[in-house]
């Protein structure tokens, strides 16, 4: 099992009173799963895939990752595994204004896991991921430059920098014209089919069939339509 997650809460104060964002929630996936999430705005889909990647702890539960336990794991090593076998394309804006558009989709690489030597071939990695979003000719400008779709493209190409075992996206093609999002979900059908698990937050509902599997998220519960 790649990924198992078990009786997970998480809750949050509002004024006076703690609510559960993430109540209950348990599933299982494997390598070869493309799960898409659907749901509700405030219904808990961010902050699940906040405690997926380990950006958050639970209250409770667990989050299995390839058997260890993510929150059990050292900062360093949740860090090294989130720019690593786990990618995450989070909801808002991610990028590094004093780094160029090409050294934001290096960083991952530079930070973790580049072998010595190996800095032309992640540099030309980056510059193919960059092709595949189609803003390769916005390498050298800074983010704050960029369009929010094209924030977004760059975010998406750096969470593949390291090839991981699995692709955490939070509405990854929401601000992109639906051209564009279908390429890019075309990228990642293919990058799934090449052995990614992915799993995507999306408030389209075109996107569901990219997916093996679809759940749907409602006041912090999780089931499997
Ligand atoms: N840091 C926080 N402190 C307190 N409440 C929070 C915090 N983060 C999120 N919440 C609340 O938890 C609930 C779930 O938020 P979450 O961001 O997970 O929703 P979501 O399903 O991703 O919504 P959207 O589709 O709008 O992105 C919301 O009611 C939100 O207001
Ligand atoms: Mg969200």
């Amino acid at each position: 099992m790649l990924l198992s997650v078990s009786d997970l809460k998480r809750t949050y104060r509002r004024g006076e009173r703690m609510f559960s964002a993430v109540e209950d929630v348990a599933f299982a996936m494997d390598g070869k799963d493309f799960i898409c999430i659907t749901g509700e705005s405030g219904s808990g889909k961010s902050t699940l895939l906040h405690l997926l990647t380990g950006l958050l702890k639970p209250d409770a539960g667990r989050v299995l990752f390839e058997g260890r336990d993510i929150a059990a794991l050292s900062d360093g090593e949740r860090s090294r595994l989130r720019n690593g076998r786990i990618a995450c394309v989070p909801q808002g804006y991610s990028l590094l204004n004093n780094f160029s558009v090409l050294d934001n989709v290096r960083l991952p690489r530079c930070l973790y896991g580049e072998k010595r030597g190996a800095r032309a071939e992640t540099l030309k990695k980056a510059e193919r991921l960059l092709a595949r979003m189609g803003i390769a000719p916005l390498a050298a400008e800074r983010p704050q430059n960029l369009s929010g779709g094209e924030q977004r493209r760059v975010a998406i190409a750096r969470s593949l920098i390291a090839d991981p075992a699995l692709l955490v996206a939070d509405e990854p093609t929401g601000d992109l014209d639906p051209k564009t999002a279908t390429s890019i979900l075309e990228f990642f059908a293919e990058i799934h089919g090449e052995g990614t698990a992915i799993v995507m937050v999306t408030h389209e509902r075109e996107r569901i069939p990219f997916a093996n599997r679809h759940f749907v998220m409602d006041g912090g519960r999780l089931w499997e339509e």
